[in-house]
């Protein structure tokens, strides 16, 4: 009988992570609510070394060293553009985990019930065991799937073979098969098979999904670790696992459905759209269409002599690390007279909130930030749309083309502005990789460069003004 005092703590932790969740929604608490999950973690896993009588405790001290070390230096390394390959990585060793976990439980069953003569155990609880060795495998191997993608260790491009929806759907029946064997004559070779067949179907899964998908199926893969991790604390009689693991099921699919919505695409659209033929593509050609390009003095006497100008941040601010020199030019417009907006769409960048972050740390006011909804309308009245690194979320494609990729996803309304400015560093296409029939409007000019460099030369010439 677990005592009264640990079930307390407990729920403790489980209060914690639902407040934890809570300050992660906005940009003030988030830091806050991350801290506050994090420490109810260590207590949750402190727990069991303090009231259980553990065996193996230098080995379970090593692992959790090892596990920590990784963690900090990989969270410490990796840049703001890797970050959605990080949380696949940290993802899919949850899955994973949670996977081997249900394993050596399974085994601990089967002996149990080997040694008393009868099985003490329901229907429902070697179900829960295979569904999280099966849903955790296929995290597992779906999320380093999803990684190698991301890091460009293979083509972000869907890969689709011929006979791949029959191995997938050979795969998925076989594991329901044995699952099923599972509850009625459980063994450890089934569950070993099982998990072998996650792991199969997580690589199928994930392969046919390309280019500016590849990060809403890291999010649903992190709702698939959730799930499991809740069934894993059912078997386990955990509450805290049920709870932790329930949140982040609900989260991970609160978060796929709304960046789905934001992309116009439905979630069955993103997995199986190769296998019909109508996924995102990835990488595409640079055009050599020509374009009105100027210099930053030119694009100094636009800004400068403007009264309402919106800036479009995307994911080349992030590569650029342009973000602090952005702010000081809006700094020194504002200071000029001129209303200044960041127009955020969401999903600028590669992750949900990607923008927020980067201005934010950039100590950029959070009044200034704008939403899509509520800035589309006010583009009719802005003087000059400086676009900084983004392309896709005002490629009017979206609007115009039933052939693209993004058709269908709702964009910043940055043509209906008077005067356009990009700035890139060359004529290639956005993540989408498809053309920007923006970027050849008369109304629009090219400010070529890096961001960072650029800005920064932009910056001087409008206090030269
Ligand atoms: P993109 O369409 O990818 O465009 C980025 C632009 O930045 C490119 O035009 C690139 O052109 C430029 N760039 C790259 N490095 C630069 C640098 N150092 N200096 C200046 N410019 C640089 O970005 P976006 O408009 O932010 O759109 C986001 C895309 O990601 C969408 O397709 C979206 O669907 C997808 N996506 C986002 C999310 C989330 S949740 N955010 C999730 C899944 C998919 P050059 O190479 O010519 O410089």
């Amino acid at each position: 009988m677990t005592p009264t005092w640990v079930q307390l703590a407990y729920l403790a932790c489980a209060v914690c992570f639902i407040l934890a969740l809570k300050g992660l929604s906005g940009p003030r608490t988030a830091r806050a609510g991350n801290l506050l999950g994090a420490a109810a973690a260590v207590v949750a896993c402190a727990i069991p070394f303090v009231h259980l009588d553990l065996d193996h405790v230098p080995l379970i001290l090593g692992a959790i060293a090892v596990g920590t070390g990784v963690g900090v230096l990989g969270a410490r390394r990796v840049r703001m553009t890797q970050m959605p390959q990080m949380v696949a990585l940290f993802n899919g060793v949850g899955g994973g985990a949670a996977a081997l976990v249900a394993l050596l439980e399974l085994a601990h069953m089967i002996s149990v019930a080997d040694r008393l003569g009868v099985d003490p155990y329901n229907w429902f609880v070697y179900a829960a065991t295979a569904f999280t060795i099966v849903v955790g495998a296929v995290s597992f191997s779906g999320s380093a799937v999803t990684f190698a993608k991301l890091q460009e260790l293979m083509s972000a491009r869907p890969v689709v073979f011929p006979g791949l929806p029959i191995a997938f759907a050979v795969a998925l029946l076989a594991a329901v098969a044995l699952s099923v064997l599972t509850v009625t004559a459980p063994a450890l070779w089934v569950g070993i098979v099982l998990a072998v067949l996650g792991l199969a179907i997580g690589v199928l899964l994930v392969l046919p999904v390309g280019g500016a998908d590849v990060p809403i199926v890291i999010s649903l893969l992190n709702a698939f670790t959730g799930l499991t991790v809740a069934a894993g604390g059912y078997v386990l009689g955990s509450t805290v696992l049920l709870v932790a693991g329930t949140l982040v099921g609900a989260a991970g699919t609160f978060l796929t459905l709304l960046m789905a919505r934001a992309m116009g695409r439905s979630v069955a659209h993103i997995l199986f759209g190769a296998l019909r033929g109508g996924s995102t593509l990835g990488a595409g050609e640079a055009s050599d269409r020509p374009v009105r390009s100027a210099g930053p003095d030119d694009v100094a006497i636009l800004l400068g002599y403007a009264s309402r100008v919106i800036i479009v941040p995307g994911y080349g601010l992030a590569v650029a690390q342009a973000q602090h020199t952005l702010r000081e030019l809006v700094d020194v417009l504002g200071a000029r007279g001129v209303g200044v907006d960041y127009a955020i769409h969401p999903v600028a960048g590669r992750m949900p909130g990607h923008m927020n972050v980067l201005l934010a740390e950039a100590q950029v006011p959070y009044e200034q930030l704008k939403e899509m909804d509520d800035i589309n309308g006010e583009f009719v009245h802005t003087d000059v749309v400086l676009v900084v690194g983004a392309n896709d979320v005002v490629n009017p494609a979206a609007r115009t083309s039933p052939d693209a990729p993004i058709y269908g996803m709702p964009i910043l309304d940055a043509d209906h502005a008077r005067q356009i400015v990009f700035m890139k560093r060359s004529m290639r296409p956005g993540f989408a990789g498809i053309e920007n029939e923006l970027l050849f409007d008369p109304k629009t000019t090219l400010l070529f460069g890096d961001a960072k460099d650029t800005l920064g030369k932009l910056l001087s010439a409008v206090k030269a003004l």
